[in-house]
């Protein structure tokens, strides 16, 4: 449909969209705010069942500044799924700046994530989170800056992550693992475990704790240990050698 409007100079034509192409958007806008409103009903109620402090529904939407940047992601991660990167890191820096969260748009967050206090947490452009995750404060889900590409970690299902713990490298964390508070994670971890540390190490899978002989991840590296025994094999003979060349000379100098 065109829209003609005569000036006293000249006359201006306008293009509007037909009634069809209006019903279209009106409808996709519907199903975005629908599919916006029911992820947030999700996410709240996921702070409900893990904090206790939490009291109401009401609390949780205007005080927990977790909420607050897991719903600005959410705008932003649309926005950035449509080509509009510019806004989306727009959202995404003002919610930092607010919360002290910051998500880049481009990560890909599932269902329930529960940002416990927030502050100080990183989350990384290539990151991927299940569902169910909960995240503490001083978390960072980063890179180690020597990969490219697919460099942030990705995490299963029901993973938690202690404070101040930092994830690096595109290393995969299985479902319902924990991280321990104030780990640093560099290398992938499997299923159901519960890893402490700088390296994390696994101190438990399916709930019974590994002995150190029995980690499958940090085992020593047997080159390297190969290595060990022949240095230190060439330092013994360097000073046989040694020794006897000076036992020749005091016994030339006898003679
Ligand atoms: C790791 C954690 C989740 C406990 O998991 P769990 O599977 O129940 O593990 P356990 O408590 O049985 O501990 C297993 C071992 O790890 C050790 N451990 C636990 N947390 C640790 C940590 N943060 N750093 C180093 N070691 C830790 C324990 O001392 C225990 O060692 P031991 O076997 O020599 O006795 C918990 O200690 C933790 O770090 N939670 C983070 C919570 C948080 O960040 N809260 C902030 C709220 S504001």
């Amino acid at each position: 449909m065109k829209l003609k409007i005569r000036t006293d100079k000249k006359e201006y034509s306008i293009t509007l969209p037909n009634k069809k192409r209006v019903q279209k958007a009106a409808e996709s806008c519907q199903t975005v705010f629908t599919e916006g409103v029911e992820q947030l009903k999700s996410d709240v109620r996921a702070v409900r069942d893990r904090d206790p402090a939490a009291t109401s529904d009401l609390e949780v939407l205007t005080l927990y500044s977790g909420i607050h940047a897991t719903l600005a992601y959410r705008a932003a991660h649309a926005l950035s799924n449509k080509g509009l990167t510019f806004p989306a890191r727009c959202i995404s820096q003002c919610t930092r700046a607010l919360t002290g969260v910051e998500i880049h748009p481009g990560a890909t967050i599932g269902k329930d994530l529960f940002i416990d206090h927030g502050s100080g947490v990183v989350i990384g452009e290539t990151a991927i989170i299940g569902d169910g995750c909960t995240i503490y404060q001083g978390v960072t889900l980063g890179g180690t800056g020597k990969d490219v590409g697919k460099r942030h970690p990705t995490l299963g299902n029901n993973v938690m992550v202690g404070a101040g713990a930092k994830v690096l490298g595109p290393v995969n964390i299985g479902n319902n693992t924990k991280i321990a508070a104030g780990a640093v994670v560099l290398t992938d971890i499997p299923d159901n475990c519960t890893a402490v540390g700088i390296p994390a190490r696994i101190v438990k899978r399916d709930n019974v704790k590994v002995e150190a002989d029995l980690d499958q991840i940090h085992i020593p590296d047997p080159v390297e240990k190969e290595f060990a025994r022949l240095r230190l094999e060439i330092e013994q003979l360097k000073k046989k050698l040694e020794e006897e060349k000076k036992q020749e000379k005091e016994s030339d100098k006898e003679n």
